[in-house]
């Protein structure tokens, strides 16, 4: 059984102040759901802050990128090495990412890499553009995608792959439930394909494009779907927590 998971993606949002005071405001009804991974992934500078106040709870922490270097001369770059014992996770490859800071499939498999050989899990992003989606290369930008970045050992790091279609991120326009389902169950493929049955069947892959408290039920009640990684909504205490208990009560665990 694959265990739900819910990542709040803070992106460039809160300052240190703001995000102890939204990370205190959502965890004591966040601590209470059973059986759901929850995590936040605020910005480099509220990292510390936010994990004095996670301490002693359920709630575990990522980044939202990282350097593959080992330290140097990379003005503004944060390593693994000052992530690792910080954060359980770190996100790698987020379509905002590729699309404003130009990272190329080859940076992100080193970024993956890095990050698995210091034991922190990567959110693995993929996902087409609305024109790829349009001229129905879905398939094949994600195959694409997931095959530059697929090595045996990261699934073994307890990497999780995000399928985040580009149109559907911050745009209130999110795919349906079935389509996110499908496109799920064929990264599973992919991986079933490369790594075998086991392995794909152990990853855990979530949705996320314009997740909300009103729709992550739907989401959730598909086989294929393990959980999502939550932009906009993951910025309010309240509805963050109820994205969390709402996977929860989906999966029968409340
Ligand atoms: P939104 O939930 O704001 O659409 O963002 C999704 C996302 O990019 C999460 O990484």
């Amino acid at each position: 059984m694959r265990v739900p998971m819910i990542a709040g993606n803070w992106k460039m949002n809160t300052t240190v102040d703001e995000a102890v005071r939204l990370v205190k405001a959502m965890l004591p009804e966040i601590d209470k759901v059973k059986g759901v991974e929850k995590v936040v992934c605020p910005p480099f500078v509220s990292l510390t802050s936010v994990a004095k106040v996670i301490a002693s709870s359920s709630l575990k922490l990522g980044a939202q990128n990282l350097y593959y270097q080992e330290k140097g001369a990379y003005t503004g770059e944060i390593s693994t090495e000052m992530l690792a014992g910080l954060c359980d996770y770190v996100i790698i490859g987020h379509s905002e990412r590729r699309q404003v800071f130009g990272e190329t499939d080859e940076l992100i498999n080193k970024k993956v890499k890095a990050a698995v050989e210091n034991l922190l899990k990567p959110i693995f992003c993929i996902g087409e553009t609305l024109a790829e989606n349009e001229a129905g290369r879905t398939e094949e930008v994600l195959t694409h995608q997931f095959m530059a970045t697929s090595n045996r050992l990261y699934f073994f790091g307890g990497m999780v792959i995000a399928y985040e279609p580009v149109w559907a991120i911050g745009t209130g326009k999110s795919a349906t439930a079935e389509q996110a389902n499908k496109t799920i169950g064929f990264i599973r493929h992919l991986v079933a394909h490369k790594h075998g049955e086991e392995i794909a069947e152990s990853v855990r892959i979530l949705y996320g494009g314009s997740v909300t408290a009103d729709n992550i039920a739907a989401f959730m009640h598909q086989p294929e779907i393990d959980g999502a990684l939550v932009g906009g909504a993951s910025l309010k205490a309240d509805s963050f927590v109820r994205i969390v208990s709402q996977t929860a009560a989906a999966r029968g665990l409340s």
